[in-house]
C-alpha cells in the first residue's frame, strides 16, 4: 500500500525594517560625544566584527554570563516551555544569543518567532541559520532599535494564545536602573494582559568575579570596547587614534554595575561627521553598562510594572538567573 504523502509544513520567514531614515548612527554619536560626559551607546557593539568578538568574550572562561545563562536554558528550557505553554507568539529583544533561543524554541515550539534587532544583517543571518534548522518555525524578523519603546503591528495569519517577550542574554542590564522600569513597563504593554516575559538577569556578586568577567586577560573585551572607535573611523569616517585610548571597566558595588569605558590617554582632538570633540588627559568616555540584580530586587522592579513574578530559574551556583513572569 502505498504511503499518504506527508510533508512536513514549512514556516515562512519574512522581514521589516522599522528603522528610522537617515543616519541615525552618525547622529547618535554625535550627540553622545558632545555630552559634558561623554557617552557612547553600546547597542552599536555589535556590527560583524563585535559580534565576532563577543562571541570569541563568551568562551571565555572568566565571562561567566554566557555559559551560566547556556546551563540554565539546557536544564529548565522544558520547565520554561511548559510555563509559557502552546500557542506563543516569542518576541525577542536584541537577539544575539541564538544558542540560547534556538534551546528555548525547540521546547516552546512557537506558532510565530519575531526576533528584534538593530543589527540587520545579523538579525538575517541568525533568523535564515535558524529556518535551516527548525524548517517549520515562521518568522517575523524587526529590524528596529530595540531599545526604544516600539509598537509592533498585529502579525496576522498565525493564531496565538499569548505574547512572550523573551529579553535573552542579559540585554536587559545594558539599562540604566532608572530606565528599567520603563522598559518593563513597555513589555507589558506589548504582551498584553496574561501574556508573559521571560527574561535574563545577571545576579550580584563579589567584585572580583565581574570586574574579572569584563577585563579578560588576552584583551577581548578591550578589543570588542574599542571596536566601536574603529567602527566609527570606518562607517562615519572619524580620526580616532585607537593607540591613544584604552579600555577601562569596573564593577560599581555601590551602583551595583559594571561600568564600560573608553580612557583617553592623551589630550587630543578627534574629528567624526565634519564636527571637533576634545578629549582631555585621563578624560573617560562610557561606551555601556551593565547592571546586576538580585533576584528579589528583579522581582520587587517587575511586580511594579505589572507582571506577577512566578518562577525563578538560576544555575547551580547561583550566578544567573532566567525569570518568567505573566502580565497582570
Ligand atoms: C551582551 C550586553 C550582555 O554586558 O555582559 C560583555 C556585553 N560587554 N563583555 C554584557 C559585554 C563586555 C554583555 N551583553
Amino acid at each position: 500500500m502505498a504511503q499518504p504523502l506527508q510533508r512536513p509544513a514549512l514556516g515562512v520567514a519574512r522581514f521589516y525594517n522599522f528603522l528610522p531614515e537617515g543616519e541615525f548612527f552618525l547622529g547618535e554619536v554625535l550627540a553622545g560625544l558632545a555630552q559634558p560626559r561623554k557617552i557612547l551607546p553600546p547597542k552599536y557593539f555589535y556590527d560583524a566584527h563585535g559580534c565576532a568578538l563577543f562571541e570569541q568574550i563568551c568562551a571565555l572562561p572568566g565571562y561567566y554570563p554566557a555559559r551560566a545563562e547556556l546551563a540554565i536554558m539546557v536544564e529548565h528550557g522544558a520547565a520554561m516551555a511548559k510555563f509559557l505553554g502552546p500557542g506563543c507568539q516569542l518576541i525577542e529583544l536584541g537577539s544575539c544569543s541564538s544558542r540560547n533561543t534556538r534551546i528555548l524554541i525547540e521546547q516552546l515550539q512557537p506558532p510565530l518567532y519575531v526576533p528584534i534587532d538593530i543589527e540587520a544583517e545579523m538579525l538575517r543571518s541568525n533568523a535564515a541559520a535558524l529556518a535551516r534548522l527548525l524548517p517549520w518555525l515562521n518568522i517575523n524578523g524587526v529590524c528596529a532599535d530595540h531599545t526604544k519603546l516600539l509598537t509592533l503591528p498585529e502579525f496576522v495569519g498565525v493564531p496565538i494564545r499569548r505574547k512572550v517577550v523573551y529579553c535573552p542574554g542579559s540585554a536587559f542590564g545594558n539599562i540604566a536602573v532608572q530606565e528599567a522600569g520603563e522598559f518593563l513597563r513597555f513589555a507589558r504593554r506589548t504582551v498584553g494582559l496574561g501574556g508573559a516575559l521571560l527574561i535574563g538577569v545577571d545576579l550580584k556578586k563579589d567584585k572580583l568575579t565581574l570586574d574579572a568577567a569584563y577585563n579578560d586577560a588576552a584583551g577581548l573585551t578591550a578589543a570588542f570596547n574599542l571596536n566601536l572607535l574603529e567602527r566609527i573611523n570606518r562607517e562615519l569616517g572619524g580620526d580616532f587614534q585607537l593607540q591613544r585610548f584604552r579600555h577601562r571597566t569596573f564593577y560599581d558595588e555601590d551602583r551595583g554595575r559594571v561600568e564600560m569605558h573608553i580612557e583617553s590617554l592623551a589630550s587630543q582632538f578627534v574629528h567624526v561627521g565634519g564636527e571637533r570633540f576634545k578629549f582631555s588627559q585621563g578624560e573617560m568616555m562610557l561606551t555601556g553598562i551593565s547592571c546586576k540584580y538580585s533576584a528579589d530586587e528583579f522581582r520587587a522592579l517587575a511586580q511594579r510594572s505589572g507582571f506577577a513574578p512566578a518562577q525563578t530559574w538560576t544555575d547551580a551556583v547561583e550566578r544567573f538567573s532566567v525569570h518568567g513572569l505573566i502580565a497582570v
